[in-house]
């Protein structure tokens, strides 16, 4: 692959970020994660607008234009050919003597790669996720996007442990996210219901299209806090990302959802995701 670094084109084994990188120190980083379908970036807009209030809650500064950074996603599109996948942007505070104050100068470390990835066929959208639940360990302001990721990572590898998928994350009974998804339920009198957006969750560009797009096909839509009971109850449960766009789960901890099957009202959902982002 090749790979952006500081303005720079490498292939990935010459990439390099320094080891007093406050990423790599302090986690002082954000990232977003956009799909590419016939090489096109599917929900841009959205990644470049949350890409930069996460920028804003940190402080760092943006060192691109829009057309810019659009042109830097373009650009490694075209030099790895990527037809089908994802492309990673992190950008850190920069690097200085490690210190928990930091200067309000510093040049942001800039990376950028792509993962090749057959992203219209993916085997779990037939079969559906299984899932934990884990009491909810993360910081309080997961309305930024920042690569704090090791407790997300560590109830991952938990709950593949247990055998399941992934795992819901859960504050006062209440789910918050997936490890890296939003979640939401279809109740069985058809209305879906999805977490209100505050600094307990992610606000996931994938959920803010996909809620759009019910409110068209009619779907009824409440957006509020939902518990595990209310989950395992639901007709149906999915997560949404920008990795796995409309993913349906169909076990929560020991409850089976309805019959055990992803249901037809987040396949519907999947369907003119696609069709509508393409
Ligand atoms: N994760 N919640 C969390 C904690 C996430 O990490 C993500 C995305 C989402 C969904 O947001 P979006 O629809 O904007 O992708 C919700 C990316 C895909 C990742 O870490 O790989």
């Amino acid at each position: 692959r090749i790979v952006y670094v500081n303005g720079r084109w490498v292939p990935e084994e010459q990439a390099q970020v320094s080891v007093f990188d406050r990423g790599f120190l302090f986690a002082d980083a954000i990232y977003e994660v956009t799909a590419v379908i016939d090489r096109k970036l599917i929900d841009y807009a959205g990644h470049l607008a949350r890409l930069k209030r996460s920028l804003e809650a940190l402080s760092i500064p943006l060192p691109f234009t829009d057309d810019e950074l659009l042109g830097l996603h373009r650009e490694i599109v075209a030099r790895n050919e990527l037809e089908s996948g994802l492309i990673y942007l992190q950008i850190s505070r920069g690097a200085a003597d490690r210190d928990f104050l930091f200067a309000a100068d510093m040049a942001p470390s800039i990376v950028m790669f792509t993962q090749k990835k057959n992203i219209l066929e993916n085997p779990k959208w037939k079969t559906g996720l299984t899932v934990k639940t884990m009491p909810e360990g993360r910081w309080m302001n997961r309305q930024i996007k920042t690569v704090q990721l090791l407790y997300s990572s560590m109830m991952k590898m938990e709950a593949e442990r247990a055998g399941a998928d992934d795992a819901f994350l859960v504050e006062d009974g209440y789910i918050t996210e997936a490890t890296s998804s939003n979640v939401h339920i279809v109740t069985k009198d058809r209305r879906l219901v999805t977490r209100h957006l505050s600094n307990a969750l992610l606000h996931g560009i994938t959920r803010a299209s996909v809620l759009s797009l019910a409110k068209e096909v009619a779907l009824q839509v409440e957006e509020r806090a939902f518990t595990v009971l209310e989950a395992c109850d639901a007709a149906e449960v999915f997560i949404t990302s920008a990795s796995a766009f409309v993913m349906p789960v169909v076990r929560v901890d020991d409850a089976v959802i309805a019959d055990g099957r992803p249901g037809p009202i987040s396949q519907k959902l999947l369907e003119i995701y696609i069709k509508d982002r393409m």
